[in-house]
C-alpha cells in the first residue's frame, strides 16, 4: 500500500517497514472500532466547519459504516504493508468512495487519531472493569452471606494469632475492591478528556470545532493543550495500569490466601475438581494452578507499567514513536485484568469452607489476649494482665482446642 506520506518513487525497506510495524498491526487492528469512531465524530465536525458537503459527509459515512461491518465479519485486516489502520482506513475510503476520502484527514494527524482511538478503548476497557469488579463483590457478598459466621485463625508472623472469621476475611476483599472501584473510576474521570484536534501536537491553523467532536464521542471535556495531548499518552496508560495493580494486588492476596488455606496442611478450604489439575507423575496430586496464575499477574503488569513510565521518559514534548512500544502494555495489561477477575469470580463459586475441620482450628491460645483485656475490664492494667496470662499459658494448652 503507498503510505499516505509517499511523494514520490522512493519506497520504504521491507526490513525498516517490518521493524516498524511488526506486532503493532495486531494491535491496531483491535483498534479499529474506535478509530471507525474518532473518523465518524471528525467528518461530522469537518462538515459542521464547512469543510465538507452534506453529501460528501453521507458518502464518507456510508464508507466508514461499511469498513465496521466488514470488521465485524472479519474482513478488515491489516496486514504486512499497511503502515497503521489509520492508513488502512483512508486508503479503503479513497480506493472505494473516491475524492471524499482524500478529504478526511483535513485538520488531523494520526497522532491525534491514535491519542483518540487508545483513550476510547480504554474508557470502554475501564467501563467493563468496573462492571467486573461490581459482579465480584456481589459474589464475595453472597460467599460471606453463606460462609462469613464459620470461625477460622487469624494470623500475624504466619502465626496463629488471633479469631477471626470467612466474614471477616472476605469483607476485607469487598473493601478493598471498592477502593479499586474509586481508583478505575478516578482514572477513567482523569482520562476522560478528547485529544481530537489537537493533530500532530500543535493543533491546525483552521478552526476545528473540537468540542462538537468531544462531544459526539462522549468525553466529558476537551483536552485543550495540543502538546499536552501527546505528552499524556504515557502519563495516562501508566496512571491506568497504578489502577489496575491496585485491582491485582487485592487478587493476589486472595489467591495467596487461598493456596494456603486448600494445602493438605490447613484444609481450610476444599477446591472443586474441576478448577484443579493434575501432575503428570504424581497420581494424589491436586493442583490450583488457577489461584498460582491470578497471584502471578500483578507481577506481569507491574512489569508493563516500569516499560509504559521507562518508554515515556525522557523523551522531548510532543509525539514521539517510542510511544507506540508502549501499546501492548497498556492493551496487554487491560486484558490481564479483565481475565483476572473473571477468572476470580469462577474460584469463588468452586471452592467451599471445611466446616468441621475449621471448628478444630480455634484453639485457646487465640483468646489469650481476649482473656487479658477481660481483667483490664476487672481492674487490672494491661502489662499486668497481659503477664498473668502469658504465664498462665501452660505448654500443653498452647494448641488446645477452646471447649
Ligand atoms: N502507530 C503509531 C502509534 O501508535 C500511530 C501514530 C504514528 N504517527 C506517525 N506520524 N508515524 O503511535
Amino acid at each position: 500500500m503507498k503510505k499516505l506520506w509517499q511523494k514520490n518513487k522512493n519506497r520504504l525497506m521491507v526490513e525498516v517497514e517490518a521493524f516498524e510495524t511488526k506486532g503493532d498491526l495486531l494491535l491496531d487492528q483491535k483498534l479499529i472500532p474506535f478509530d471507525i469512531q474518532g473518523s465518524i465524530a471528525h467528518a461530522k465536525m469537518l462538515k459542521k466547519i464547512h469543510v465538507l458537503t452534506a453529501q460528501e459527509l453521507q458518502i464518507l459515512l456510508k464508507g466508514l459504516e461499511k469498513i465496521n461491518s466488514l470488521y465485524k465479519q472479519n474482513k478488515f485486516l491489516l496486514s504486512f504493508g499497511d503502515e497503521d489502520m489509520h492508513s488502512k482506513l483512508e486508503d479503503f475510503l479513497t480506493k472505494n468512495y473516491g475524492e471524499v476520502g482524500k478529504k478526511i484527514h483535513t485538520g488531523r494527524s494520526r497522532n491525534d487519531q491514535v491519542l483518540t482511538a487508545l483513550r476510547l478503548y480504554s474508557i470502554s476497557e475501564l467501563k467493563e472493569i468496573k462492571f467486573l469488579i461490581k459482579k465480584l463483590i456481589k459474589t464475595l457478598k453472597s460467599y460471606k452471606k453463606e460462609f462469613g459466621s464459620i470461625s477460622m485463625p487469624g494470623y500475624t508472623h504466619m502465626q496463629k494469632a488471633m479469631p477471626s472469621s470467612i466474614g471477616l476475611w472476605i469483607e476485607n476483599f469487598i473493601a478493598a475492591l471498592e477502593d479499586d472501584f474509586k481508583n478505575a473510576n478516578n482514572v477513567q474521570d482523569i482520562i476522560n478528556q478528547s485529544p481530537l484536534g489537537s493533530a500532530a501536537g500543535y493543533g491546525v491553523p483552521i478552526n476545528l470545532n473540537k468540542e462538537f467532536t468531544a462531544r459526539l464521542l462522549g468525553f466529558k471535556k476537551v483536552q485543550e493543550n495540543p502538546i499536552y495531548c501527546q505528552n499524556s499518552r504515557g502519563k495516562f496508560d501508566a496512571n491506568i495500569l497504578s489502577a489496575l495493580i491496585q485491582l491485582l494486588l487485592t487478587i493476589n492476596k486472595l489467591a495467596s490466601d487461598f493456596l494456603l488455606f486448600t494445602t493438605t496442611e490447613f484444609s481450610f478450604f476444599q477446591a472443586s475438581e474441576d478448577i484443579t489439575t493434575g501432575s503428570s507423575i504424581m497420581p494424589q496430586k491436586k493442583n490450583l494452578d488457577i489461584a498460582e496464575l491470578l497471584r502471578s499477574k500483578v507481577h506481569l503488569v507491574l512489569g508493563n507499567y516500569v516499560q509504559i513510565v521507562s518508554l515515556s521518559s525522557n523523551l522531548i514534548s510532543g509525539y514521539n514513536r517510542d510511544l507506540q512500544d508502549s501499546k501492548k502494555s497498556l492493551m496487554e495489561s487491560l486484558e490481564i485484568t479483565k481475565d483476572s477477575l473473571k477468572i476470580t469470580q469462577l474460584l469463588l463459586l468452586s471452592i467451599k469452607p471445611n466446616k468441621e475441620h475449621l471448628k478444630e482450628t480455634i484453639t485457646k491460645e487465640l483468646f489469650a489476649a481476649e482473656k487479658a483485656l477481660n481483667l483490664v475490664l476487672k481492674g487490672d492494667n494491661f502489662r499486668d494482665a497481659y503477664q498473668k496470662i502469658g504465664k498462665n499459658l501452660k505448654g500443653s494448652e498452647k494448641n488446645e482446642k477452646e471447649k
